[in-house]
């Protein structure tokens, strides 16, 4: 198949691209770094020929109406761009535990996920919960002066390369609409997430551990970020991960 991966060269997008690849698909990268900015550029020639778009682009802020700007903007270009280029299918990603949350990047990811099913491809929509990876993104977006701010958080984090086998699964299926939730195998608190990342690196980065304000703050400390028990569980723990890093890298 051809498939093309929005936000390849992202922290899951590397992942699906490697999948994708090492299972002899064609693949299409799109990402600026690709020479391709979903919020501007005419994408019909890049994806004509195919077959399925996996939608996995993100920007990094908390702000509910940057995002949602940027999630609607990314969203419908993948739509009209696709339509004209006879795609077939999108697949995109989204985040479990977020009904109801209307702020923060959570709500921008409800009108993402409403751009995804109103729009005119057949469309598979998988919410994960948060990667492995994800304690490294707050390190890196979470600082303040020497400390790492580190949002209160109760979560079932999953390995971004589990996700991305199932996207690549998903993308080789049927339109599929809503499907299962995908979820880790254990239950984590980001801090302490962190703090075993910090140290596995050698890295002494003092951690300072905050509730957010807002819906998006009680939802992550609630632990509803989890999901519900009927959700799919991937394998790989963040301990387990964390041992196999270096070889990874
Ligand atoms: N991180 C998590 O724990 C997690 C958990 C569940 C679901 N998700 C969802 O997974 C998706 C990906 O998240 P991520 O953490 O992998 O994001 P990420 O690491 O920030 O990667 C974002 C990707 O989007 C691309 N991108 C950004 N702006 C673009 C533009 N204007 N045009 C084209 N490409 C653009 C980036 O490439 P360039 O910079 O080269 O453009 C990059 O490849 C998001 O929908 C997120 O909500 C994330």
């Amino acid at each position: 198949m051809r498939i093309a991966i929005a936000g390849a060269t992202g922290t899951i997008g590397r992942h699906v691209h490697a999948v994708a690849a090492a299972r002899g698909h064609d693949v299409v990268s799109i990402s600026r770094a690709a020479g391709h900015d979903l919020t501007r550029d005419d994408l019909v020639e890049a994806l004509t020929g195919v077959d399925g778009v996996i939608d996995v682009v993100s920007i990094s802020t908390l702000s509910r109406g940057r995002a949602t700007s940027f999630f609607e903007t990314t969203s419908r270009r993948i739509q009209r761009d696709g339509t004209a280029a006879g795609v077939r299918h999108l697949v995109a990603l989204s985040i479990v535990g977020i009904d109801g949350v209307d702020s923060g990047y959570y709500g921008a990811k409800l009108a993402h996920e409403r751009q995804v099913t109103s729009g005119d491809l057949p469309f598979t929509l998988l919410r994960a919960s948060q990667f492995h990876e994800f304690a490294e993104q707050t390190v890196s977006q979470g600082r303040l002066g020497p400390l790492a701010i580190v949002p209160r958080a109760l979560l079932r984090p999953v390995a971004a390369r589990e996700v991305a086998e199932h996207l690549v699964d998903l993308a080789e299926g049927a339109p599929r609409g809503r499907v299962d939730d995908l979820v880790g195998p254990r239950d984590e608190r980001l801090i302490d997430m962190v703090r075993a990342l910090l140290a596995h690196d050698g890295r002494s980065l003092p951690t300072w551990e905050v509730r957010l304000p807002g819906a998006m703050g009680a939802a992550m400390a609630s632990g509803r970020l989890r999901g519900n028990t009927d959700a799919r569980r991937g394998t790989l723990s963040y301990a387990d991960w964390l041992r196999q890093r270096d070889s990874r890298a």
